[in-house]
């Protein structure tokens, strides 16, 4: 059911931390109703709760987005929603070949299968409508191959030019996608993922606020991706102005050591 003449509807997807739950929370007091999902039922619980006080109805859907029969419980909601904020992810970090295989798929499905799937539904129902938005959530480290942080780097390309080709593609019908694209930011993808924090520069940080206000606003005057923050735009385009074997040098020099005692 599409809401007309009440509140829009967001499905927010990795919702029960980090920069979902703040997506989740800001589309709540922008006048969303919400549908959230993670693993963590528990946590997405307690932000429906917490969600209420700004009026917001929210549903909460326990999904493993590594799963195809996770996916399918959402592709349902996808095509009725007037926003799809696809946010769940993770990265790992080591030299590929002695990284665990099954985890490494894990992560191709979760950052990019599922992605996938609901940015196909939720488009089909978008361009029927007439109106719409989706934010693919990616990362800085779409913009270059990253040694050591190999599979996540190749996943966040995909999400990045992904999304740019469907941005030319929906715009016409009156839908609206935009890639977030950030730089490190104090969630708990570092602990997931293995990442020493101390080793990342404090100027390359930027908050979980911050992130998700640039993304909103990115997708109110319809971009095709923003990168936040000054330092992180830098390094992005950096790499488009020296040749491609230095860029892939500086950046595993970069991931080299960065994975946890
Ligand atoms: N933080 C950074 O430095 C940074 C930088 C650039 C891009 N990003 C991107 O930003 C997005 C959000 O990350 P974050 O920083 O907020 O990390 P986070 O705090 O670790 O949150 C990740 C979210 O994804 C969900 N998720 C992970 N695996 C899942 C699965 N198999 N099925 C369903 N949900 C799953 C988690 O929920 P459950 O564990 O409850 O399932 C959690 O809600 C990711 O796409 C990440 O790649 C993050």
């Amino acid at each position: 059911m599409t809401n007309d003449t009440a509140r829009p509807r967001a499905l927010v997807t990795g919702a029960s931390a980090g920069l979902g739950e703040v997506f989740a929370t800001k589309l709540a007091k922008k006048g969303y109703d919400l549908v959230i999902t993670a693993r963590r039922k528990d946590r997405l619980e307690a932000l429906a709760e917490s969600l209420a006080s700004s009026g917001a109805a929210t549903e909460v859907i326990e999904a493993d987005l590594a799963t195809d029969a996770g996916v399918d419980l959402l592709v349902p909601t996808a095509g009725e929603v007037d926003l799809l904020v696809n946010n769940a992810g993770f990265g790992t970090v080591g030299d590929f070949a002695e990284l665990p295989i099954e985890r490494e798929l894990n992560e191709l499905n979760v950052n990019v299968r599922a992605l996938m799937r609901l940015s196909h539904a939720a488009l089909r129902g978008m361009t029927e409508r007439g109106r719409g938005a989706i934010i693919n959530v990616a990362s800085t480290a779409a913009f270059q191959p990253i040694p050591h942080n190999a599979t996540y780097a190749a996943t966040k390309a995909f999400v990045l030019h992904f999304s740019e080709a469907l941005h030319e593609e929906a715009k016409r019908r009156g839908v609206t996608v935009t890639c977030l694209c950030p730089g490190p930011v104090k969630t708990e993808f570092q602990e997931v993922a293995g990442v020493n924090e101390s080793t990342v520069p404090a100027i390359m940080w930027t908050s979980a606020e911050d992130v998700v206000d640039s993304a909103l606003s990115a997708m109110a005057v319809r971009r095709a991706y923003v990168v936040p923050g000054a330092m992180n735009v830098m390094t992005a385009m950096g790499g488009r102005l020296v040749p491609r074997f230095l860029t892939r040098k500086v950046a595993g020099a970069f991931f080299r050591d960065r994975a946890q005692p």
